[in-house]
């Protein structure tokens, strides 16, 4: 074969053919040439979960050979802004680089001086999560401030947010939505609008979560359009969690609602300052902002005179921050577009596997505790949830359901992970559980004790240490896996009630 263009669609038809081959357990359990899965192995709490589309996209990108972020990446950066309904999103190589770019964004120089974060400024924090949403914070010199998370919704406890607050040192507000949980946007928002802060939102666990306040409420925060393809009626504005702070950001490694391998964005909601610095931190610290491969965007590349470098100093060569490079790979970006076009699928089996699984776990609701949704109160099998007086909801599109052991049950958390285990059923905790007792932030605390501030007692934060654990949602669980893993759990409560009366 001669054509070098029917040799490449002849390498991608095969590559198809042996990814079809291969990767059967690996299709979204909703596929009908999904592999069943075989009793007696492991049920992961996630995984990637992809078709040949996936693979064909990588080796087609992989075969161009441009490899640095360029054309694929371009496009998904759009397909992704215009999915949140953003003003831009920036690929990063990983959800931790994507939390260090935003918050060393919120440090330029470019920004107003009363805004940007500064040496020993603060940014309050929640101490129950995963730790590069906190360690981004130090890294950029700032004291993380932190405050308790709630055991319910997993969720920082934002009436504590007032009692944080420190004039002329608090400057923003960075915190996750744990586990597809949103937290409380609506008391975090007024707090931040008070007070002239950013919100970061760490949306890494939360893509396709949604918020939804009355709509004069929307307002006076400064919200008037829904999320593209949202709409909870005229009297409302609902949007994606990752577009009400100010940048927010997403991971793509393979845990998360979509992958890439490794990977992340930054999204900047509005303020076109925030895509000029936040690139300029991705890529380098440079000041100009041509594409890969590309020269004199600006059409003065020898026109400028910047810092105290001579007049007419190259442009490309101009370094306006002290940057990183946490630019992802091409063909990373072509597998990311694929897994986007799933997303509305994902996030519906996300939802429908944390349904079922509290469905059939409610028999055991006096020795297990379960997230509720923030803003809801209760739930109930007919009808639902129940939603607190705010008028403010949620819809969480769910990275795991939390499970809480009651403090009266017969058994420990330790011991139903450890059950969990024995019958190859994946497990985790709530990541670092109290991040402030993580071996790290002991040493950081002892070493410079100033480095942290800590707002009250941290017992919501010591109770999700102690007493939860989350099994998977993921869209590749299928009816039967999620059955095994009800059996296991209801039959282990049985035996355990039994053996305790
Ligand atoms: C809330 C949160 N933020 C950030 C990250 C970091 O993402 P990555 O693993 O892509 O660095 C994670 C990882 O799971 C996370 O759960």
């Amino acid at each position: 074969m001669s054509d070098p263009q029917a040799l490449k669609q002849e390498i991608l038809r095969l590559t198809r053919e042996y990814s079809r081959q291969v990767h059967g357990p690996f299709r979204p359990a909703s596929d009908p040439e999904r592999k069943p899965w075989k009793a007696g192995t492991t049920i992961p709490y996630a995984a990637r979960v992809f078709m040949e589309d996936e693979v064909e996209a990588a080796v087609s990108s992989t075969l161009d050979f441009w490899l640095t972020l360029g054309s694929e990446g371009a496009a998904m950066e759009k397909e992704l802004a215009a999915f949140l309904g953003v003003r831009h999103s920036l690929l990063v190589n990983s959800g931790s680089s994507a939390n260090l770019v935003a918050i060393s964004a919120l440090t330029s120089g470019k920004l107003p001086d009363t805004r940007r974060i500064k040496p020993g400024d603060e940014v309050i924090t929640v101490a129950a999560g995963f730790p590069t949403t906190v360690a981004p914070i130090v890294q950029v010199g700032a004291v993380p401030v932190f405050i308790d998370a709630d055991p319910i919704t997993g969720n920082a406890r934002c009436g504590q947010l007032e009692a944080a607050y420190k004039e002329g040192k608090t400057k923003a507000v960075m915190m996750a939505h744990a586990l597809g949980n949103p937290f409380d946007l609506a008391v975090t928002l007024s707090f931040c609008r008070k007070y002239d802060l950013w919100l970061v939102e760490d949306n890494c666990d939360a893509l396709g979560c949604c918020y939804s306040m009355p709509r004069p409420l929307a307002e006076s925060l400064g919200f008037s359009e829904n999320s593209p393809g949202l709409d909870e009626g005229p009297d409302r504005v609902v949007r994606w969690t990752g577009t009400w702070g100010d940048i927010s950001t997403q991971s793509f490694y393979p845990p998360h609602h979509l992958t890439m391998g490794e990977g992340g964005a930054v999204n900047i909601v509005r303020h076109q300052k925030l895509k000029v610095v936040a690139e300029s931190f991705r890529d380098w610290g440079r000041d100009c902002w041509c594409p890969s491969g590309i020269d004199n965007t600006c059409n003065k590349r020898f026109g400028w005179q910047l810092g105290e470098l001579p007049e007419g100093y190259d442009h490309k060569y101009t370094y306006s921050h002290l940057g990183f490079n946490l630019k992802p790979l091409d063909p990373q970006a072509a597998i990311g577009r694929v897994q986007l076009r799933r997303l509305p699928e994902f996030i519906k089996a996300r939802k429908q596997n944390w349904d079922t699984l509290r469905r059939g776990l409610a028999v055991h609701g006096d020795l297990l505790e379960f997230s509720l949704p923030t803003h809801a109160t209760a739930w109930n099998p007919e009808y639902g949830f129940s939603w607190d007086a705010t008028g403010c909801r949620t819809d969480c599109s769910w990275f795991g359901f939390k499970i809480g052991v009651r403090p009266g049950a017969p058994f420990t958390r330790t011991a139903l992970a450890q059950e969990l285990d024995r019958n190859l059923i994946g497990n985790r905790m709530l990541f670092g559980g109290n991040l402030l007792r993580q071996p790290a932030l002991a040493q950081l605390r002892q070493d410079h004790p100033e480095a942290v501030r800590v707002v009250g007692e941290m017992d919501g934060a010591d109770a999700i240490m102690n007493s939860t654990l989350f099994l998977g949602t993921y869209p590749g669980l299928t009816s039967s896996m999620l059955g095994k893993m009800l059996d296991v759990i209801v039959s282990y409560c049985n035996s355990m009630s039994c053996d305790a009366t």
